[in-house]
């Protein structure tokens, strides 16, 4: 099997990363942050650690900046729902996946909140450019996603952070296909709410992932419970990060989450310099290849390539490569109709290949000549 869906979720994952998982059923199965008794400590100590490691990858205020999420969906729904101001004025992106849209979209739906959506002009990047001729009197928050999932476009999180501070905007990053690839800095780049998604570019299991906070956000909960703290109280309390994270934590999804840090961090270069290789050598050969469009920009790098085969639709392009040559990629709409819109692809989609530090360059041939078989349509 060659496996080019990375952007769904990375595979295979490092090997410290499973040790991890198993570390923590075998050493760390006590619940972290209920019971008094020194292995529930233990654990606790353990997922200390890994809250450290995410607010040190990102540059954030603190480790208890960091909520333990089920993932990015999560995540964006906590910074979107628990941030909500009646009357107040959102800007999101047509780059945004439907974990951001749907909330938002909620939001105007129940007559809270107005939203205005920001295309980027220029195919290469989302800009300020694109976002501030919609800022209004009451525009309370800025959402974008940093890479975009279908095709790797990049937004200028930067210049838009520094605008959004100097106003007084919250600034909100769903960081999914960035994390771990992409150099983030949370206080550099005035970032209010990060999503990160910890099964991606940071090589962790599935079902977990944070929302880093800044101190500056007042946030309310929208999920219930018990949190190990104030238990007199039927009300929720709305300390950070206990209040919200009721339930039991995923421990042995976080403690694989830690490892997964660990290895971006050892590898970022290797996993930068991969990235930035296969992905520029797929755009450039994938363009050589007559029928073939690729809607990626060469700037944007990212690990993420979207194409299309003439006409055909891009589920009969992933499904001949499964079935004739063991590769895997998606298609479709990717749950971002709003960049399908802006594409011109929403009734053909795009077949999407990603690739992580594991990708080698045998795969990626046997990939591009998989592709000009089919547009050339010979018998295989
Ligand atoms: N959002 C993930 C993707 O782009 C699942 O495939």
């Amino acid at each position: 099997m060659i496996y080019l869906d990375n952007s769904a979720t990375t595979y295979p994952k490092p090997q410290s990363v499973i040790n991890a998982v198993g570390e923590a059923f075998s050493k760390f199965g006590a619940n972290p942050g209920r019971s008094g008794h020194s292995f529930s400590i233990k654990t606790a100590i353990r997922v200390a650690e890994v809250r450290e490691k995410i607010a040190s990858f990102f540059n954030a205020e603190s480790p208890e900046n960091v909520i333990f999420t089920s993932g990015s969906t999560e995540a964006l729904n906590l910074a979107i729902l628990g941030s909500v101001k009646k009357g107040g004025h959102i800007i999101c992106t047509s780059n945004d996946h439907n974990s951001a849209l749907r909330p938002i979209f909620e939001l105007e739906k129940q007559g809270l909140v107005e939203v205005s959506v920001a295309s980027p002009k220029s195919d290469d990047k989302l800009r300020l450019s694109d976002i501030m001729p919609l800022v209004k009197e009451n525009t309370y928050l800025i959402c974008t996603n940093h890479i975009s999932n279908v095709d790797g476009m990049e937004t200028d999180i930067s210049e838009i952070g520094r605008y959004a501070y100097k106003n007084g905007i919250l600034f909100l990053v769903d960081s999914a296909q960035s994390a771990g690839h992409k150099q983030i800095d949370m206080l550099k780049q005035h970032i209010d709410f990060l999503a990160v998604a910890g099964h991606k570019g940071l090589y962790g299991p599935m079902g977990v992932g944070a929302l880093v906070v800044s101190s500056k956000v007042a946030l309310r909960p929208i999920k219930f419970g018990g949190t190990g703290t104030f238990s007199q109280n039927l009300t929720q309390p709305l300390d950070i990060p206990e209040g919200f994270e009721s339930g039991t934590l995923p421990v042995p999804n976080i403690l694989g989450l830690g490892a997964g840090v660990d290895f971006a961090i050892i590898n970022q270069q290797k996993i930068c310099q991969k990235l930035d290789d296969y992905t520029t050598y797929l755009n450039y050969q994938l363009n050589e290849i007559p029928g073939v469009k690729v809607y990626t920009h060469p700037d944007n790098a990212n690990g993420v390539i979207a194409f299309n085969v003439g006409e055909m639709p891009s589920t009969e392009v992933s499904d001949f490569l499964d079935e004739k040559f063991g590769i895997m990629v998606r298609s479709g709409l990717h749950c971002a109709p709003l960049k399908h819109k802006h594409l011109g692809t929403i009734d053909q989609g795009v077949v999407r290949a990603s690739i992580s530090y594991f990708t080698t360059y045998s795969e990626i041939q046997k990939f591009l000549r998989a592709i000009s078989i089919l547009a050339k349509n010979d018998k295989i």
